[in-house]
């Protein structure tokens, strides 16, 4: 296992957990096979993302665009999500972890939400790692959705567009509170972002694996957090600035 700084573990971890559908048909198995060793995955991360001391993990679980997919594969999705929520919950409180959610809530049907509601209320007094399952979201819709709300305020005489900074407008969004992510693993492979956090991954390491979700182990986490440590974060300055300031 790789050695950890324990001072340079990212704040924030975002997963792009990707790779469900592939690792299934790859055995001959029914793609919902693959999201149900996705979900094993979940709870093995979730905890040794606490473990390591990561402040937030924020998880890709449903994109707007999953709705696309075939009827019988969401209803299976939802499914396991609200299964994995209730049995989690317990277990959150044992780990001091509170939950969170961000994406378009209404279009999730009614006993998931409730799901959400208790686990967030159960959950909220927790002060340990904070846990946000993107569900339904969408980086463009969230980032409209926002500018739409900032228009309404502005023509309701709440702030002037001129108020308008990059904290502000920030705010708006669905993660208004949390810090940007330092960090984003995507595994199975794809180099992209696909309509994830787009504004709040500006000046975010990113990595990529072949690997597919089911198969993602302690020890590639691990291997990728260390890869992450070897990483000079400039944030547009010089080395030679970065180094005066530390
Ligand atoms: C990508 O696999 C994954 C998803 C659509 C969502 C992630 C879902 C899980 C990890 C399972 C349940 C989640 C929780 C939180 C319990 P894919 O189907 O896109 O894979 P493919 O690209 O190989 O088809």
């Amino acid at each position: 296992m790789e050695q950890l700084d324990p001072a340079k573990i990212p704040n924030h971890l975002a997963i792009i957990m990707d790779g469900n559908g592939r690792w299934a048909q790859q055995r001959m198995l029914k793609r919902i096979v693959g999201h149900q060793r996705g979900a094993e995955t979940v709870k093995m991360i979730v905890e040794q993302a606490s473990l390591v001391g990561i402040k937030y993990l924020t998880l890709f679980a449903f994109s707007s665009e999953n709705w696309l997919r075939p009827a019988m594969e969401v209803r299976a999705l939802m499914t396991l999500l609200k299964k994995y929520i209730r049995q989690e919950t317990a277990r959150m409180m044992r780990k001091n972890i509170r939950y969170n959610v961000i994406g378009n809530r209404s279009d999730l049907p009614d006993d998931i939400n409730q799901t959400l509601d208790e686990a967030i209320r159960k959950t909220a007094g927790n002060s340990g790692m904070m846990l946000t399952m993107a569900l339904s979201y969408g980086s463009r819709q969230e980032l409209s959705l926002a500018a739409a709300r900032l228009a309404r305020d502005v023509m309701a005489g709440k702030l002037l567009p001129d108020d308008i900074s990059i904290d502000v407008f920030g705010s708006y969004l669905d993660t208004g509170g949390l810090p940007d992510p330092d960090f984003l693993i995507r595994t199975s492979g794809e180099m992209r972002i696909s309509n994830f956090l787009l504004w709040q991954l500006a000046y975010t390491e990113l990595y990529f694996t072949d690997t597919n979700w089911p198969d993602f182990t302690i020890d590639e986490f691990h291997k990728a957090l260390a890869d992450f440590q070897a990483r000079e974060r400039r944030f547009g300055m010089t080395s030679a600035q970065l180094n005066r300031r530390n």
